[in-house]
């Protein structure tokens, strides 16, 4: 009988353990038995796992962020597999794997949680986190879903550019669940190269990386955000050229002048936080929309105002995109493996820091202060 394959991993492991939702916070650095691995999961050794920039307000409950307590949050990461359940069929204990928190029920793709993160949008959904994947990656181990492990070229990632490797680090690698979300909003519309594509706000952390990902599908990119400086630093990510920026104004006349000054665009992506929600940007990033333009929107709004007649004459599609699919993270591996997306410094993204599990409130306040243009916060247990 096929049996699970494991390393040596530790009968106990330590965790981020958060008992309750409280501000400041009700999480501590406990010991937990290891995750083992079962049939259908891998056993991942953590080596960095991605801390949002409101990561802080999620778990002191500042913004409210459906969740089971007491559990280990945590969500993408790059890790090491330590076991796998005994159906794994490609997958091998000591690979070097990028984990995607993005979890469907397997006999429900349209239940979802993101791993250590978020519940989902409805019961059946958040079945899949009270129990079985429940506990994210501030962890030393976490166990997690095989399909959800996707192998990573270690040679040609981490290796020296002297025996053809990228030279990349473990906080480079990290940067992957940043670009993961952006590209599949571009790719929901079908970016394509040589068009032009706005991204907005393009100054915050995912806004930062649909850049990084859109110069890298081949795109010309307008750059939009109320911040000047920032918007400076999001010119830096992509060689001269590539990228011009528009600030918002407010005034929609004049921004639609400045966003058409080299012709309509093809593609309009936004990512803004509900706050933008009655920004000018919308309206003056769609009417600067060539005919047939689309839309792609990954804000988490309430509601919006668009405007409607001007998409209209213009046959305008829109999308509204949640995370990705599995064939949008492969796409995107490609391209860092092919060196045509690239990470750290070439790439212009920094590791803002990187942090032990006991440091996590330090974390939290990094990501949160300094999740500006190509900045990345990790905790590394
Ligand atoms: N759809 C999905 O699958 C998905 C996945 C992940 C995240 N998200 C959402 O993405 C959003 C952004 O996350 P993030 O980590 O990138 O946040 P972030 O780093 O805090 O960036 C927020 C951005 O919004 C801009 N902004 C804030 N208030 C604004 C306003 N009133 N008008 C115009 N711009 C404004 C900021 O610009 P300034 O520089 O001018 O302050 C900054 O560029 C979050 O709300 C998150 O829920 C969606």
């Amino acid at each position: 009988m096929a049996q699970a394959s494991t390393s040596a991993i530790p009968p106990i492991h330590r965790v981020l353990f958060l008992n309750s939702t409280r501000d400041p916070y009700d999480i501590s650095v406990v010991e937990q038995p290891t995750p083992q691995a079962v049939p259908g999961s891998a056993v991942i050794q953590i080596l960095g796992a991605a801390v949002l920039s409101y990561a802080g307000d999620i778990f002191s409950g500042r913004k409210p962020y459906p969740y089971p307590t007491p559990f280990v949050p945590g969500s993408s990461a790059i890790g090491r597999v330590a076991g796998v359940g005994s159906d794994a069929t490609k997958l091998e204990v000591g690979q070097l794997v990028y984990f995607d928190c993005y979890i469907h029920g397997r006999d429900d793709p349209d239940s979802s949680i993101l791993h250590g993160l978020f519940y989902g949008f409805d019961p059946s959904s958040n079945k899949l986190m009270e129990n079985e994947w429940r506990n994210g990656t501030y962890a030393e181990y976490s166990k997690v879903p095989l399909e959800n492990c996707f192998p990573l070229d270690e040679q040609r990632l981490l290796g020296s550019p002297a025996e053809g490797g990228l030279g990349y680090n473990l906080a480079d690698l990290s940067y992957l669940s940043k670009l993961a979300v952006p590209i599949g909003g571009l790719r929901v519309v079908d970016v394509r190269a040589g068009e032009k594509v706005i991204i907005a706000p393009a100054t915050g952390a995912f806004g930062s990386a649909a850049v990084v990902a859109a110069l890298a599908m081949g795109a010309q990119v307008i750059a939009v955000g109320r911040n000047l400086d920032a918007l400076e630093k999001v010119k830096s990510l992509g060689p001269e050229g590539r990228v011009r920026t528009v600030q918002i104004t407010g005034d929609v006349t004049h921004d639609v002048g400045e966003l058409t000054k080299s012709g309509p665009a093809d593609v309009f992506f936004d990512i803004s936080p509900e706050q933008a929600a009655k920004s000018t940007h919308f309206t003056s990033c769609i009417q600067a929309l060539g005919r047939g333009g689309r839309v792609s929107l990954m804000g988490p709004f309430m509601e919006l105002s668009l405007p409607i007649m001007a998409m209209m004459g213009k046959d305008i599609t829109v999308k509204c995109k949640f995370m990705y699919t599995k064939e949008d993270i492969r796409f995107m591996i490609r391209l860092v493996e092919a060196g045509d997306l690239k990470l750290g410094q070439a790439g212009g993204v920094q590791a803002a820091g990187l942090f032990p599990l006991e440091q996590f409130e330090a974390a939290f306040d990094t990501a949160a202060k300094m999740g500006g243009p190509g900045m990345q916060t990790i905790i590394a247990p």
